[in-house]
């Protein structure tokens, strides 16, 4: 375990990443310091998704470098060349790091408490009674103890989601993403996924939260990142960004969130 070290969690450094000719990240340079929560809003096409996915090496990216832990997303570097990882040894740390998006992507013909255990049995050859135990834990953790025997489709969408969390925790992951983890919920449903990621916060989990929920950042990031067309504008203390925005691309997207 590294957490005792002193380097960040995550550390972006000039990312580019393009898609064709069209450069959707153009220089992303960012660090996220262990057991902080990270929050990152812009509109629409910023590059939000792409960066998260640069992040577990889901994009490969064009220039720049990027860290997770101390270690090079994708690559090893030897003197000044960069060789990219075997798919098994991307797997193999994608492990480390959970992800959590706007479509839960529950397995439908498997219930709550196999949709927690699968990755930990598949995975990692975990046993069934072990994984079971860690799974009624994080259901429990989620407020899902009494759904275990649920399939996906006998869930809400903000239970769904929930059962997602317990999903990416039950990898016992450093680093979670979060991609606008309640932008499908109804409005009624957000506020218990939101509860259950105030609370992962509070634990020390360290996390990259992409949402639209101003609440959310003020009250419980530690930092917050404006994205647009691809570069950061503007980055710093939520409350300070969200109440004293310095840009006029900031002002005019959080006139409309806010
Ligand atoms: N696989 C892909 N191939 C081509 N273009 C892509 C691909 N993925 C994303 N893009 C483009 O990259 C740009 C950034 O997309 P991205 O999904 O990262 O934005 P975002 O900030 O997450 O937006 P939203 O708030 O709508 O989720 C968009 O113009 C999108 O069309
Ligand atoms: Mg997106």
């Amino acid at each position: 375990m590294s957490s005792e070290t002193a380097h960040p969690m995550v550390k972006a450094e000039g990312v580019h990443k393009s898609f064709g000719h069209v450069e959707v990240l153009k220089g992303i340079d960012l660090e996220v310091a262990q057991g902080e929560v990270f929050c990152l809003v812009g509109p629409s096409g910023s590059g939000k998704s792409t960066f998260l996915r640069c992040i577990n090496h889901l994009e490969q990216i064009n220039a720049g470098r990027l860290y997770v832990d101390g270690e090079l997303v994708g690559y090893r570097q030897k003197g000044d060349k960069l060789y990219e990882l075997k798919d098994s040894e991307v797997a193999l740390k994608r492990r480390d790091i959970g992800m959590v998006f706007q479509r839960f992507n529950l397995f439908p013909h498997m219930t709550a408490i196999e949709n927690v255990m699968e990755a930990p049995v598949q995975v990692k050859g975990e046993s069934r009674a072990v994984a079971r135990a860690r799974a009624e834990r994080l259901l429990d953790q989620v407020g899902l103890a009494d759904k275990g025997g649920n399939y996906p489709s006998q869930l809400s969408g903000g239970q769904q989601q929930r059962v997602a969390i317990a999903r990416a925790l039950a990898m016992e992951p450093k680093l979670m993403l979060f991609d606008e983890p309640t932008s499908a919920l109804d409005p009624e449903l957000v506020g218990d996924v939101l509860d259950v990621m105030r609370e992962l916060a509070e634990s020390g989990m360290t996390m990259i939260v992409v949402t639209h929920e101003m609440g959310f950042a003020r009250e419980v990031g530690d930092s917050l990142v404006f994205m647009d067309g691809g570069v950061v504008v503007e980055a710093g203390h939520p409350r300070d960004v969200l109440t004293n925005p310095q840009h006029d691309r900031t002002k005019a997207f959080l006139s409309k969130v806010l």
